[in-house]
């Protein structure tokens, strides 16, 4: 684990009691409930394995319409929160490194990773989504969402690495800033990825707070 990667674990950890606040934002609601209504029926009837679950926010809409559910999160203290929430009762939730994620968890026809990918670095994104497709049955269903660049008017790019990934300066209530890696990949880049894995179906849509991605892996 670099320096960038243990950075924003510890802040997703002082964050986790109010991180939801997040969804709060006035400007966010139609995105939200549109998320809410569409995550659901897009894997209705899956197995699913959510990476980076942090405090099931989206899980406990999502995990109700599903076979068999696993919430995963790299950091603990969100995931305690996640255990917690009404519509994860059926649902496991362990700990797991998104770019290790383990055979034991088993395999799925379905993932789900909200708000994750914009803080996988560039020259990491092949090794996340390698470690992802592993756990994933043929003709599995991926759906990731995340936000779109609205959200660097509340937290400016400050900084972009040698690779081209960028950092905010985020604080917190308890006075700490911390500095956080945050991508805002193309719809371009979502596809060219997700193509070099053989998806048979990409689709991409642009809300106005968040990006919507999907993609189906190929059948055999
Ligand atoms: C922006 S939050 C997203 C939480 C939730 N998915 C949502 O959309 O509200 C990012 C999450 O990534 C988790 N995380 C950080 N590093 C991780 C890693 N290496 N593997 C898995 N999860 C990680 C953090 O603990 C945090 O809960």
């Amino acid at each position: 684990m670099d320096a960038s990667d243990r950075e924003m674990r510890v802040y997703y950890a002082s964050r986790a009691s109010y991180y939801d606040a997040v969804y709060e934002k006035p400007e966010r609601r139609d995105d939200i409930a549109f998320l809410k209504k569409h995550l659901p029926e897009r894997l209705r009837g899956r197995e699913v394995l959510e990476i980076a679950c942090g405090t099931g926010y989206w899980s406990q809409h999502i995990a109700p319409e599903c076979l068999r559910y696993v919430a995963t999160d790299g950091v603990a203290e969100p995931l305690e929160i996640a255990r917690t929430r009404a519509g994860l009762s059926q649902a496991d939730c362990f700990i797991a490194d998104a770019y290790a994620l383990p055979a034991t968890l088993g395999q799925f026809h379905g993932a789900f990773a909200g708000l994750w990918f914009s803080h996988v670095p560039h020259e990491r994104s092949t090794e996340f989504f390698g470690s992802l497709h592993a756990r994933l049955q043929p003709g599995a269903r991926v759906v990731l969402i995340d936000n779109s660049t609205v959200q660097c008017a509340e937290f400016p790019i400050v900084e972009t690495d040698d690779q081209g990934n960028t950092y905010q300066q985020r604080p917190l209530r308890d006075g700490t800033t911390h500095r956080v890696l945050k991508n805002f990949p193309s719809r371009a880049r979502l596809e060219a990825l997700a193509q070099g894995f053989g998806a048979s179906r990409c689709e991409f849509r642009a809300l106005d707070n968040f990006w919507y991605f999907e993609y189906d892996l190929p059948a055999q």
